[in-house]
Formats: C-alpha cells, structure tokens, sequence
C-alpha cells in the first residue's frame, strides 16, 4: 500500500503509520524545506526504511504522477491554502482508482472550550488566524469540506464526512526556543508578547483539566475504481 501524506508537517502522523503498514510506500510532503529537513532527521530512513520525505506544495503536484497513491491524507492543511478544491483536485488525480482522500480539518474560529480561559491565549490564538485570513485561507474548513471535495471530482456516494471535535496540546514548548525567536524575527511577535504568551501557556499546562477545543470535520473520499 502507498500512503501519502501532505503537509506532513513535523512527521508525526506519517511516521506512525509508517510504523504500522510495514510493507507500505510511505511519503510524507510539505511546502517547507526546513519543516522537511526537520521530519528527515527526527525520522530517519535508518529507523524508517519504508518512509521518505519530499518537499512539494499541495496545490501543484504536478511532479506526481495519476493514479500514483492508494492513500492521500491531509491533516489541518486545507485550513491554509488559498485555493483548497485546486488541491484536492491535486489529491483526486494523484489517488489511484479505489483508493482513499482523507482530511481532517477545523474551524480556527469556532474556539468551543478554553480552561483556563486566558485573555493571554485568545489573544495569541487570534493572532495566529489572522495571518491565514490576510493571506485568502480558509481558517473555517471544516464547513466547506463536502462542497471542496464534491467540486473536485468525487461522487456524493463516495464519501463520508463525520463532524467533531479538535483538542490542542499545550503551544508552551514553542513560545521558548528556536520556534520563538524565529517567531520574533519574523515580526510575528515582539519578544514582550511572546513573554505573556508563553507564561500562560505555562499557567495552562499547570491547570488540571486544561483544554483548547475547536470544532472539527473528517471526511474520507473514494476515488470511483476504472
Ligand atoms: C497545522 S500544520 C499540520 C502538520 C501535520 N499535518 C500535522 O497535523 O501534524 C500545517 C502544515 O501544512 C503545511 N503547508 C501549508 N501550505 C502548504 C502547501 N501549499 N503545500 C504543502 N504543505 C503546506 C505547513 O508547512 C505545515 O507543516
């Protein structure tokens, strides 16, 4: 089975299921050369000999051939791009005849539950969706998946879409660190900002039951078999 994974991000996701379909073709891609490197070195092709990584942009996949993948998942990454049914056209001709589109996307603005409810975190998680909004994304996924995926190409028979929920890990560890300086020096925040910010990711992590939870959606597509 071949699997791949767009904007695999950091790796996770695609390294464990590297872990699991043993015998699979496992690809993990994302837009970011540094993001890549990164999922390279935490994830090696020593410890991972079926998983590889590549650097690609989910709306232009034209180095991939049709018909290449028995599975094109993507986890939180329609919520960024500008034109998401230009992708999943992109995931509709690069899925083999029967094989699976998966995404799993939220809507950044539908925060449902925060404990501790700190104006510190609202604010940054406020700061961290407008940029995505400037920039013509759709931070609310979640609502357009069906329409996104049935523009696309897929049959309405062929898919399922569940609505839930999204809970966040803590975003202390990156308010500190490489992740924050970068973060400084590329204006998103003043090193003062990021200061609060990180002490009440800390105030979160200390507080019994703490939680982010944001609105969810998944829908798993099947591509017609020839
Ligand atoms: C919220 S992260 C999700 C990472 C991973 N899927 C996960 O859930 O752990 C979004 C990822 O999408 C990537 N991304 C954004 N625009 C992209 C594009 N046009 N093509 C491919 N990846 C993209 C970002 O670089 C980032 O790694």
């Amino acid at each position: 089975m071949s699997i791949l994974d767009i904007g695999c991000g950091p790796g996770t996701i695609i390294a464990g299921l590297s872990k699991i379909v043993v015998d699979g073709k496992i690809t993990g891609l994302d837009v970011t050369d540094p993001i890549i490197e990164r999922a390279r070195s935490t994830f090696p092709m020593s410890e991972f000999p079926n998983l590889t990584f590549t650097v690609g942009n989910a709306m232009d996949l034209s180095e991939i051939k049709d018909n290449s993948f028995d599975v094109v998942h993507a986890h939180q990454v329609l919520v960024h791009l500008t034109d998401s049914v230009k992708a999943l056209k992109e995931f509709y001709r690069i899925c083999k005849p029967g094989g699976i589109v998966a995404c799993r996307e939220g809507n950044g603005r539908s925060v449902l539950s925060l404990k501790p409810d700190l104006s510190a975190i609202r604010q940054y998680w406020d700061n961290t969706i407008a940029p995505m909004d400037r920039n013509g994304a759709h931070i609310d996924a979640r609502g357009h998946l069906e329409e996104w995926v049935r523009t696309a190409g897929f049959q309405k028979e062929n898919i399922v879409l569940h609505m839930g929920e999204l809970r966040f890990p803590s975003h202390a560890e990156g308010m500190k660190g490489e992740g924050a300086e970068q973060a400084i020096k590329s204006g998103i925040a003043t090193r003062d900002q990021m200061n609060v910010w990180r002490e009440a990711w800390e105030e979160f992590d200390r507080t019994e039951g703490h939680e982010l939870v944001i609105e969810n959606g998944e829908i798993l597509c099947w591509k017609e078999p020839l």
